[in-house]
């Protein structure tokens, strides 16, 4: 495939296993940046500027100064279903297609998120460690402590798309109540799950019929038991989760976010668990990736009620790698840059391109 006498480039800033061969094999010329770090900007940039497609991830920065600087650019494939590290108002303005990968992730991100929970209420984390550190002196009924039940609990779903509706529908089968918060009203959402509660009591699988409802944030902050973040990183959403909101959470109540760090003021949060105020917290997202060595989340006292985990809500072999972009990150994203770089290989899945 050439474009003015040459072939089209496409540089990609990390491997993504076998799905990358489909580049080369559809004639295109790949570069793919070594090693398992991210290129520094001005090595994106660089690469940009003579390049016709991008394959990125979440942690590189395309902002308008590369656009700007970018005359081939005519899609930028990011591997990822949040692109909040993309000037999406730039690359429209410029008429470069993005592409990410929504769909594949959702299963995988949304059962994550109930783990993270279970993890954190039954604190799996301090029962291992009573073990490995020789700590446990044998069975006893209650010590050296004891946890909480999911089931039960009254657990809020911030954010209602595909992720938080997934989670939403993972937590029915743990028999809880619900309560559902989304930018927009979604009663077909709550309608569907609180279906499947009934059914569930009908049929005697749960001693009590469990109840779905929409909600306001400020109902959502005040009746959760645990609260769980699913909205994507916008102006809107940064530090939606302040020292307010927190404040407003009941005294003892379970945060879980594998959303974006910045939707939470980790300041905040930090200050909440010392003074006792939120009963625990399990994040795999952080305002600055990787979690930087002087943060106060890494406080030691805070240990045995604050789950941290390595931005790993996607990480399954076949949700990041698989090349069927059916089935993988890593597949879909390669056939979002072909679907415009090779008009010859259309998507059958147009979801994941955003036009400029
Ligand atoms: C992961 O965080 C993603 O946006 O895909």
């Amino acid at each position: 495939m050439t474009r003015g006498g040459r072939a089209l480039r496409v540089y990609a800033t990390c491997d993504l296993g076998p799905a990358l061969e489909r580049i080369p094999s559809a004639g295109l010329e790949l570069e793919v940046h070594p090693g398992p770090e991210a290129p520094p900007y001005a090595t994106l940039r660089a690469a940009a500027r003579d390049a016709d497609g991008l394959v990125t991830t979440l942690r590189d920065q395309v902002d308008e100064g590369l656009l700007e600087d970018a005359p081939r650019l005519q899609v930028i494939a990011q591997c990822a279903v949040g692109l909040d590290n993309v000037d999406l108002f730039a690359a429209k303005a410029r008429g470069v297609v993005v592409t990410h990968t929504p769909d594949v992730l959702t299963g995988a991100t949304a059962e994550f998120a109930v783990f993270m929970l279970g993890a954190l209420a039954r604190r799996l984390w301090s029962s291992e460690v009573e073990v490995r550190e020789h700590l446990w002196d044998g069975w006893h009924p209650f010590l050296p402590f004891l946890g909480r039940e999911v089931s039960g609990l009254t657990i809020g779903v911030l954010g209602l798309g595909r992720i938080g509706r997934a989670f939403a529908a993972r937590c029915v089968g743990l028999e809880t109540d619900l309560l559902l918060c989304g930018s927009r009203p979604a009663p077909d959402l709550v309608a569907a799950l609180q279906a499947e509660m009934d059914l569930r009591h009908e049929r005697g699988l749960c001693g009590r019929r469990h109840t779905a409802r929409a909600v306001d944030l400020d109902t959502l902050l005040t009746t959760s038991d645990a609260l769980s973040l699913h909205v994507p990183l916008r102006p809107s959403t940064h530090h939606l989760i302040d020292a307010e909101s927190l404040a407003r959470m009941k005294p003892g109540a379970l945060l879980v976010n594998a959303s974006r760090g910045p939707v939470v003021d980790e300041v905040a949060l930090v200050e909440s668990l010392r003074a006792g105020h939120l009963g625990g917290a399990a994040l795999d997202v952080y305002a600055t990736e990787p979690l930087p060595a002087d943060s106060p989340l890494r406080d030691p006292a805070l240990a045995d009620r604050l789950r941290l985990y390595h931005h790993f809500a996607s990480g399954t072999e076949r949700t990041r790698l698989d090349p069927d972009p059916d089935l993988g990150m890593a597949g879909r994203c390669v056939a979002g840059l072909l679907a415009v770089l090779r008009p010859d290989q259309p998507l059958s899945d147009l979801d994941y391109v955003l036009s400029p």
